[in-house]
């Protein structure tokens, strides 16, 4: 079928819009809301048994996987591993059979990530697909296939794939920790929660576009942009600076706010805006201290927060932005909205072609 882009200019912004809707029909096929339980389709292994877990993928969908390992080893108390495909294969890790291995694909095609799924297949590990087109090689070659119902995803930037993995994500992880015993009862149900209201708190904050786009305003004659986050906020600034790199061609990194001090600090002037991600979670305190340090230095901080993280930040940042408070559990669902909206008005205010950006392909099936 024809996919048009509706009333929107690009297939991304497109996209990005659609994200209430598709977290929404993603939640549905796990998330009863009613009982506040998860249910995981049934699997062809016991996740009970399961004592350690690796995550393979690559670009996006790797980053996805590295806010899965923060809610898995949280929730579930079990190890896990992330790993970038073409990193992991050529590696040849030792694994000790009965591990669960997850390789998270949009186009379920990628080469490293396919040949990846084999070798840890002929390793003796479970393997599980999570991706977004079901009759994909990685899915037909895995055990087991979790869906991403995103839908078509045209724009090579990828928006609506990587919040749906987080969403199946989240729930593998409660469902994880359900079947180990590690979860209780109550607190299954307020992250039920707190997910079912994700797709109400991505369709308010997208009626904000238009502050996002004046914030882009200060960002495209930047030549570097510098993104940082805590915990599980730390992939969605790895993400953040991925999506401005492909699409508006600024040079940005992704940092670890604790790591400020041990290199990019060195960077800091006036020029170089600083993007915070920065949920009002239990690191919330140290991240704000990091954000006094770039202020003190003529730093010019965005600050991602909440409104009592924007209310309680000492020194005024350059600009602030407080998103609908969540349950911090779900905050990188929501956290990866300014950031994608963000990437694409810095590349609609230089000019760039933002659903085909230059030597980036949609699914990279060569190695
Ligand atoms: C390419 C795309 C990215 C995507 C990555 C992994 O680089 O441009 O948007 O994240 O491949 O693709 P996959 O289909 O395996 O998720």
């Amino acid at each position: 079928a024809l996919i048009g882009k509706g009333q929107h200019r690009h297939f991304m912004l497109k996209e990005i819009f659609e994200q209430p809707e598709v977290i929404g029909g993603t939640l549905n096929t796990m998330l009863n809301p009613a009982e506040r339980t998860i249910t995981l389709p049934s699997l062809p292994f016991d996740l009970g048994v399961v004592n350690r877990v690796r995550i393979i993928a690559c670009g996006t969908s790797f980053y996805a996987g590295s806010v899965a390992k923060y809610w898995i080893e949280k929730l579930a108390r079990l190890p896990v591993e992330v790993d970038i495909a073409s990193e992991f294969r050529y590696r040849e890790p030792p694994m000790e059979p009965g591990g669960l291995a997850i390789f998270i694909s949009q186009s379920g095609e990628t080469a490293d990530t396919l040949a990846a799924l084999r070798y840890c297949r002929a390793h003796g590990q479970h393997t599980l697909a999570l991706v977004n087109v079901p009759e994909s090689t990685i899915s037909r070659e895995a055990e087991a296939t979790l869906l991403t119902l995103a839908g078509p995803e045209i724009g090579v930037a990828s928006t609506k794939a990587f919040t749906t993995q987080l969403v199946v994500l989240a729930c593998l992880a409660v469902g994880m920790a359900r079947s180990r015993g590690a979860i209780s009862g109550e607190t299954e149900a307020e992250i039920c929660q707190a997910l079912a209201e994700v797709p109400a708190r991505v369709a308010e904050f997208l009626r904000r576009d238009d502050e996002i786009r004046l914030m882009a305003q200060g960002i495209s004659e930047a030549r570097d942009v510098l993104y940082l986050g805590r915990g599980a906020s730390f992939p969605i600034a790895l993400e953040g600076a991925l999506k401005l790199k492909e699409i508006s061609y600024i040079h940005a990194e992704g940092y670890a706010a604790g790591e400020l001090k041990h290199g990019p600090i060195a960077l800091i002037d006036d020029s170089v805006p600083v993007i915070v991600i920065c949920p009002t979670d239990e690191l919330y305190e140290k991240t704000a201290s990091n954000v006094q340090e770039v202020v003190a230095r003529g730093g010019r901080v965005v600050f991602f927060s909440d409104q009592e993280g924007v209310d309680r930040l000492a020194s005024p940042p350059f600009a602030a932005m407080a998103l609908p408070a969540v349950n911090p559990f779900v905050a990188p669902i929501l956290y990866a909205i300014p950031v994608q909206l963000l990437a694409y008005h810095v590349a609609i205010a230089k000019g760039t072609d933002v659903d085909q950006p230059r030597n980036l392909a949609k699914s990279v099936t060569v190695e």
